[in-house]
């Protein structure tokens, strides 16, 4: 056993509790304290020890929630960092510099497309974004610079898997990084780096945090990755706050039990919809209708805590909907304990004119769920109640 606990043999759940605590001895506590120093006595380099500051990342919180996330990721080393983006960000940064290009999938969160083809742009680093549909469209897109090929799985908001291998197989041949976005799909669900993610990548405020009480990133690989993606987060300051660290690792050592129910509950609360009327669409990874149902089935271990469903009379009964819910509630994040409901052409995809959001499988009438943890009887009975309200009562 390494001196952070961590073994790589264990399963996800033991590492979940276990990876990255402290020493267990008599008289230390069995929860780890919430370090608050910003900084840590240092005599200079005969010390024997890392210069700690939290901007750089070593405070006692910020390395143990790192421990436990390279554990569950199955990577040599990870990263906390003060949010998804800063993960994103400082990935990028870490891997491109000017001159250099990326090759990314068209289905992205709309901050992380906005980062590329708005703002690394000015940075002297460009990207091609290439539609996953066409497997053979990564190669075809690989320049002599391109030095990161980026993917999201699942996407949001309409829970495509797409196969890793081809984004793979392109970025080896190109001796790029390859970046994923695993933020739907949590180390619980599929363990990237074994299907060849360099750089894997969380929005830790959705399911590793779990709560909705934090804000929270993480980027998981090898050592020599962890190192330049650090260097960026210190240059650029995002690091995580102590207190944010360590309200992570409690969340994560939730996530397995977590993840299990998610997965359960949401798969179920799909084959429940697909006979409810005035639901026009399901659309979930689990389901046999569903475009990647083979691939997901073949890739994940669980189909995801997310369930999408497009509404008979558009957006005004999605409207209708997430106004009459009573348990679930309409917000724009996911991942929590609480089912949250959120309509992208308000939120993630309200600067697309409605033709741009159906070409994208967005229809008007589309809402997003985010499965919590509540009972499934509970939530079928909100949802049978707010579908029936969404729809207009005959005159
Ligand atoms: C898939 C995905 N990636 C990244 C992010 C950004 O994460 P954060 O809000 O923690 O910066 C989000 C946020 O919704 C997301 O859904």
């Amino acid at each position: 056993m390494s001196s952070n606990g961590t073994n790589p043999e264990h399963g996800p759940a033991t590492h979940a509790v276990h990876a990255g605590k402290g020493e267990v001895r008599p008289g230390g506590p069995v929860v780890d304290p919430i370090v608050r120093s910003s900084t840590f006595y240092w005599a200079g380099p005969h010390d024997g020890i890392d210069l700690q500051y939290s901007r750089y990342g070593n405070n006692p919180n910020q390395r143990s929630v790192a421990a436990t996330i390279a554990a569950l990721e199955g990577t040599e080393d990870a990263l906390a960092l003060s949010s998804g983006m800063a993960a994103i960000s400082s990935t990028l940064l870490a891997c491109a510099e000017a001159g250099d290009h990326i090759v990314a999938s068209t289905h992205l969160y709309g901050a992380t497309h906005a980062l590329l083809a708005h703002e690394l742009p000015r940075r002297g680093i460009t990207t091609t974004f290439v539609d996953p549909d066409d497997p053979g469209a990564w190669r075809a897109a690989l320049t002599a610079d391109t030095r990161v090929v980026l993917i999201e799985l699942p996407t949001n908001p309409t829970l495509r898997v797409f196969d890793i291998g081809p984004p793979r197989d392109a970025a080896r041949d190109a001796g790029a990084v390859l970046a994923a976005d695993m933020t739907f799909a949590t180390p619980i669900n599929i363990r990237a780096a074994r299907h060849g993610v360099d750089a894997v990548i969380h929005s830790a405020t959705k399911y590793l945090g779990g709560h909705s009480d934090l804000i929270a990133g993480a980027v998981a690989g090898s050592a020599a990755l962890i190192r330049r993606v650090t260097k960026m987060m210190k240059l650029y300051g995002g690091s995580i706050d102590p207190q944010a660290a360590w309200l992570l690792e409690r969340g994560i050592r939730t996530l397995p039990v977590r993840m299990e129910r998610h997965n359960r509950t949401a798969l179920a609360l799909a084959r429940w919809f697909a006979g409810v009327g005035g639901v026009r669409q399901v659309i979930h990874p689990g389901l046999p209708g569903h475009p990647d149902h083979e691939c997901a089935a073949r890739m994940l271990d669980g189909f995801g805590g997310m369930v999408s469903i497009v509404l008979e009379g558009g957006g005004a009964a999605a409207d209708r909907f997430c106004s009459s819910l009573s348990l679930a509630a309409a917000a724009p994040s996911l991942g929590g304990v609480e089912t949250l409901v959120s309509q992208p052409r308000h939120t993630s995809h309200v600067d697309l004119s409605p033709a741009e959001r159906d070409a994208l499988g967005i229809p008007d009438g589309f809402v997003r769920i985010s499965v919590g943890l509540e009972d499934l009887e509970d939530l079928k009975a909100d949802f049978r109640a707010a579908v029936a309200a969404s729809v207009p009562a005959a005159v």
